[in-house]
């Protein structure tokens, strides 16, 4: 009997065991799928911010507090085409690793809730602080479809809603719209900085074709100061930026005007372009005629800077949406639409007279970075191919190349369905080129399969190219983020060969080198 008892409990214990290791299992399988799925649907990118689902436009409200980064961004979460806008919401300690947030602002009586800034409002100016801590204000448009179906043309002004928990919730403020419409039909995109010397704040928006500035001792109560815009433009501006910054290793300061223009960029559609000048208060004064392009690609729209980013790291830290308004709405995703570009430092330089703004990948992408391979110098002719021996499409290529006397410099990514994109320069043109006229599908566009060119007639030796592909997206920094270009395709199997192309040339490689990059997702 007892004998029976032992062997029933010994079967039991046996099965309990198998059951138990079973459920185990189950549970790591289940594990391993959900990592699978999550985050990897097709031309889904591993490491650039895009939401879990829907739709997702420009980044809004950047501000660094309390060691965090916040992203908000223009978000509609009941499909993957634009629609009544909210703020969707996510942070992060580097910029590179993103925790998601629930939705910071929805759509109200007044409207939409449109792009615009945040700031830290560190003496509590506003009196929306709660005593604790310093309250965060995000300042957005209101844009109220009413107002626009009516044809008003008063439908967007400027609203605040404030924080005090870190961002967590915001209540909106009971006295909106702080920024009345005077009767501009496109009055949007507030940013809005601290400016010490006049100690006041200072807020930039678009209206139109130019951009207006205000001022206020509190968040709560504007000033319109001045105006600036190109006389007789045409093209709408948006999302505008205004903030200072010393010129490359020396004491001058300039002001740096960025507005994002919605037509007509240099390769179509809608780009980010910055104007250099000076700021007293109250007016931008700058030469108007002298507009130039953070990015020449087709893919960096919205492009803004993070607010309160701290003194002792003193970088000017910027991040744009990762498409063009020629087709952000049609491309081929499935479960979301769009991503960020890769966070990227500003530095203003001078050269021959004239001012520009140079931009790189954050140093804090280098924790992506995986094994890497280098080539080391060699004279190129014919079709070189680099190690590309990984799974994924996620890599940084460095590559500098003494510059030719002719033709040009290619580096081409492919498939096996004979899909390729090539990033290259070309001598003749003095221009960079990324080339996506057959990089994969482009049939929901008449303008997607191109060629685009960016600017690279300052004087350089050396051709030095720094490239990140990821899934879908390839961006260029040549020449120490002198000229950039960001652009996404979308390949029908993925990439994963990379050649230097040298046809019928002598292309000498000076230094090379290929690093794998992994995951944030
Ligand atoms: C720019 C923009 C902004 C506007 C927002 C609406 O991409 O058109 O001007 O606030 O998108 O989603």
């Amino acid at each position: 009997m007892i004998a029976m008892r032992y062997l029933y409990f010994a079967c039991f214990t046996l099965l309990c065991f198998a059951c138990k290791k079973e459920s185990v299992t189950e549970v790591a399988k289940e594990k391993s799928g959900e990592a699978n799925d999550y985050y990897n649907e097709d031309h889904r990118p591993q490491f650039h911010f895009s939401p879990e689902a829907n739709w997702m436009n420009d980044p809004n409200g950047m501000v660094f507090y309390e060691g965090e980064y916040h992203l908000f961004y223009q978000y509609y979460p009941d499909s993957t085409v634009w629609g009544p806008m909210h703020w969707g919401h996510a942070v992060s300690p580097d910029m590179v690793s993103w925790e998601h947030l629930p939705i910071a602002l929805y759509p109200d009586g007044l409207g939409y809730i449109f792009s615009g800034s945040a700031v830290i409002d560190w003496q509590n100016t506003s009196g929306l602080g709660d005593g604790k801590e310093p309250p965060m204000i995000a300042i957005f448009t209101h844009h109220n479809m009413e107002g626009e179906r009516n044809k008003t043309n008063v439908f967007q002004y400027q609203s605040i809603a404030y924080s005090n928990d870190r961002g967590r919730t915001f209540v909106k403020y009971d006295g909106n719209p702080v920024v009345a419409n005077p009767g501009i039909k496109d009055f949007r995109d507030p940013k809005v900085i601290w400016h010490e010397a006049s100690k006041k704040w200072i807020m930039v928006f678009a209206a139109y074709d130019k951009v207006r500035i205000y001022n206020s001792p509190n968040l709560i109560d504007w000033t319109f100061t001045s105006e600036f815009g190109i006389p007789g433009d045409k093209r709408l501006w948006e999302c505008p930026d205004l903030f200072p910054m010393k010129v490359g290793g020396t004491d001058e300061e300039k002001w740096v005007l960025i507005t994002s223009i919605q037509k007509e960029a240099p390769n179509g559609g809608t780009a980010t372009s910055y104007f250099v000048g000076d700021f007293d208060g109250s007016n931008f004064i700058g030469d108007n005629k002298n507009q130039k392009w953070l990015d020449y690609g087709t893919d960096n729209y919205a492009m803004v800077s993070w607010a309160d980013v701290p003194e002792s790291d003193g970088r000017r830290l910027a991040l744009g949406w990762m498409s063009n308004w020629q087709y952000a709405q049609k491309v081929p995703t499935e479960k979301w639409r769009s991503a960020m570009t890769l966070p990227r430092t500003l530095t203003l330089h001078k050269t021959k007279g004239d001012y520009f703004l140079r931009s790189l990948p954050v140093k804090e992408l280098t924790e992506l970075e995986d094994e890497s391979s280098t080539v080391s110098g060699q004279t190129l002719n014919g079709v070189f191919e680099l190690p590309s021996d990984y799974d994924h499409f996620l890599y940084k290529l460095e590559l500098s190349f003494e510059k030719p006397p002719k033709g040009m410099i290619e580096v081409r990514f492919s498939n096996d369905v004979d899909e390729s994109l090539s990033v290259g320069y070309s001598i003749a043109e003095k221009q960079y080129f990324i080339d996506r006229t057959f990089a994969g599908k482009d049939d929901f566009s008449d303008v997607f399969a191109d060629y685009h060119v960016g600017d690279a007639s300052y004087s350089h030796d050396q051709v030095d190219m720094v490239i990140y592909t990821d899934v879908s997206s390839v961006e260029l920094f040549a020449d120490q983020g002198q000229c950039v270009m960001t652009d996404i395709f979308f390949p029908t199997e993925p990439y994963n060969k990379i050649e230097i192309v040298a046809e019928n040339n002598d292309v000498n490689l000076i230094k090379g080198k290929v690093t794998k990059l992994g995951s944030i997702w």
